[in-house]
C-alpha cells in the first residue's frame, strides 16, 4: 500500500476530498492531508483525520516544534501527491513555483508523481491565465485531470466541477500501478498528411499531431520502445520516442509498410488525406494554368492495409472521426479494417477533434463499447495504452 498526501485548496468541492480521503484509506492507502488555510474557511482538519486517522496538516504546523522540516517530511515519504481541488490561485501559484505555504512549498519539493484535480467556474477555467497555469505545469510534467461538465457553485452549468471521487481514486491507481510495456514495440501514425498540387500549394486537413503524441507519450511512459511517424506539424515529439518525418500519404503508408511488421502494435491517428492530386507539379504553376477544377485520385487506406496484413497477436487500433452515427460508422470500420479498437470521436461536438486538448470518444471493440471523456487527450492516450497492454497480456 502507498502513501499519498492529499492537497485540499479553498474551493466549493472541497467536502468531496473527505470522500476521496476515505475512499483511499480503505484501499488500505495511508492518506496525509494537507490544508491551505483558505480550505480550512471550508472544512476543519478533524474531517479529515476522522477520515484517515492520521493527524491532518495546516500552515500552522508548518514549523513543527521538534525541528522536523514538516514539508521535506510529508514530500519524501509520498508515493504520490494529489491536490484536489486545486483553485486558479493554487494552479497560478503552483505553475511558477511559489511556495507561500505547506502545500505548495510540499509541491516543489516532491520527486514522486503528482496528480492535480482543478475544480472552479468555467470562466476561470477557460481563462488564458488559467490555461497558461496548467500547459506550464504539463510541461513540467504535472499529470492534470479535467474538470467535469455539470452544474457550478454560480448556478450554471459548464466544464468546472471537481471530478467524482471515484473518477480521481481511479486516476490515483492508474498512476501508482503503471503499465509495463518494456519490450513492446508499438507503432504510432500522427498528424496530417499534405497532398501537394505543386511546391506551394497543397491539400490537407487540420489534425494537429496531439493525440498521437499523447498515445506515444503514454506508451514511453509505460516502457514501449514508440516510433512515431509524423505529417507535418509545428509540435514536437516526446524524448526516446523516435520521429519519423512525412508528408505525403504515400511516404506515410511506405514509412509504416517498412516498420509494421516488427511491431507488437500499431495505433494509427493520423488524419490521412484521402485524396491527393492526380498530377503533381515540381514547379510553382501559374493560377492561370491550373484551371477551376483539379483532378484527384484516392490515397492509400494505411490502416486498411495494416488490418490486410496483421500477424497474429499483433494489436491494431484506429480512430473514426465521425459527425453523424458515430456508434455504427465505428462499428463499420472497426470490421472493415479489421482492428481490435477504434476510437471514435464526434468532430462536431465542442471540445472534440482537431487542435484542441481534450476528447470525448467512443471505444467500440468487438466485446462492446464505452464512452471514455470528455477528458485530455493524454488521458485517452493513457486508455489506449491500457487497451494495448491488456491486449498484449500485459499488466
Ligand atoms: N486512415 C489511414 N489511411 C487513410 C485514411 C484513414 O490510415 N488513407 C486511418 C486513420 O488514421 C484512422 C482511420 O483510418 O485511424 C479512420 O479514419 P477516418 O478518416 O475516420 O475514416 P475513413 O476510413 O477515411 O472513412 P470515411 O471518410 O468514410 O469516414
Amino acid at each position: 500500500m502507498s502513501r499519498i498526501v492529499l492537497g485540499v485548496t479553498g474551493g466549493v468541492a472541497a467536502y468531496k476530498a473527505v470522500m476521496l480521503a476515505s475512499r483511499l484509506r480503505q484501499s488500505g492507502h495511508d492518506v496525509d492531508v494537507v490544508l491551505t488555510p483558505a480550505a480550512e474557511a471550508f472544512l476543519a482538519p478533524l474531517s479529515f483525520s476522522a477520515v484517515t486517522n492520521r493527524r491532518a496538516y495546516t500552515d500552522e504546523g508548518r514549523f513543527a516544534a521538534d525541528g522536523q522540516i514538516v514539508h521535506v517530511a510529508l514530500a519524501q515519504g509520498a508515493d504520490l501527491v494529489v491536490v484536489a481541488p486545486a483553485t486558479a490561485d493554487f494552479l497560478a501559484k503552483a505553475a511558477h513555483g511559489i511556495a507561500d505555504g505547506l502545500l505548495s512549498t510540499l509541491l516543489l519539493a516532491a520527486t514522486c508523481p503528482v496528480l492535480l484535480c482543478p475544480a472552479m467556474e468555467d470562466d476561470m477555467w477557460a481563462h488564458p491565465a488559467t490555461q497558461r497555469a496548467v500547459a506550464l505545469l504539463r510541461a513540467d510534467g504535472r499529470a492534470l485531470m479535467q474538470p467535469a461538465e455539470g452544474h457550478l457553485a454560480s448556478g450554471r452549468r459548464g466544464a468546472g466541477r471537481l471530478p467524482e471521487p471515484d473518477a480521481i481514486a481511479a486516476e490515483i491507481e492508474r498512476m501508482l500501478h503503471p503499465h509495463d510495456l518494456s519490450g513492446v514495440r508499438l507503432l504510432v501514425t500522427a498528424g496530417p498528411t499534405r497532398e501537394h498540387i505543386d511546391p506551394v500549394r497543397f491539400v490537407s486537413n487540420g489534425s494537429t499531431g496531439r493525440m498521437g503524441i499523447a498515445v506515444a507519450q503514454a506508451a514511453r511512459r509505460a516502457g514501449a520502445e514508440v516510433t512515431l511517424v509524423i505529417g507535418p506539424t509545428e509540435l514536437s515529439v516526446p524524448d526516446g520516442v523516435e520521429r519519423v518525418a512525412v508528408t505525403s500519404a504515400a511516404e506515410m503508408l511506405d514509412a509504416v509498410q517498412r516498420r509494421f511488421l516488427e511491431a507488437h502494435a500499431f495505433v494509427a491517428t493520423a488524419a490521412v488525406a484521402d485524396l491527393r492530386p492526380r498530377e503533381q507539379f515540381g514547379r510553382k504553376v501559374k493560377k492561370a494554368e491550373i484551371g477551376l477544377e483539379v483532378a484527384m485520385e484516392r490515397t492509400e487506406d494505411i490502416l486498411a492495409w495494416a488490418g490486410a496484413n496483421r500477424a497474429p497477436g499483433q494489436v491494431l487500433v484506429g480512430f473514426a472521426a465521425e459527425t453523424g452515427d458515430v456508434a455504427s460508422e465505428a462499428r463499420r470500420k472497426l470490421l472493415e479494417k479489421h482492428c481490435d479498437l477504434i476510437v471514435a470521436n464526434d468532430i462536431g461536438e465542442p471540445g472534440s477533434g482537431f487542435a484542441v486538448d481534450t476528447n470525448r470518444c467512443l471505444f467500440v471493440s468487438r466485446e462492446g463499447e464505452r464512452q471514455v471523456g470528455p477528458t485530455s487527450k493524454r488521458e485517452v492516450g493513457e486508455e489506449i495504452v491500457a487497451f494495448v497492454a491488456g491486449r498484449l497480456g500485459k499488466r
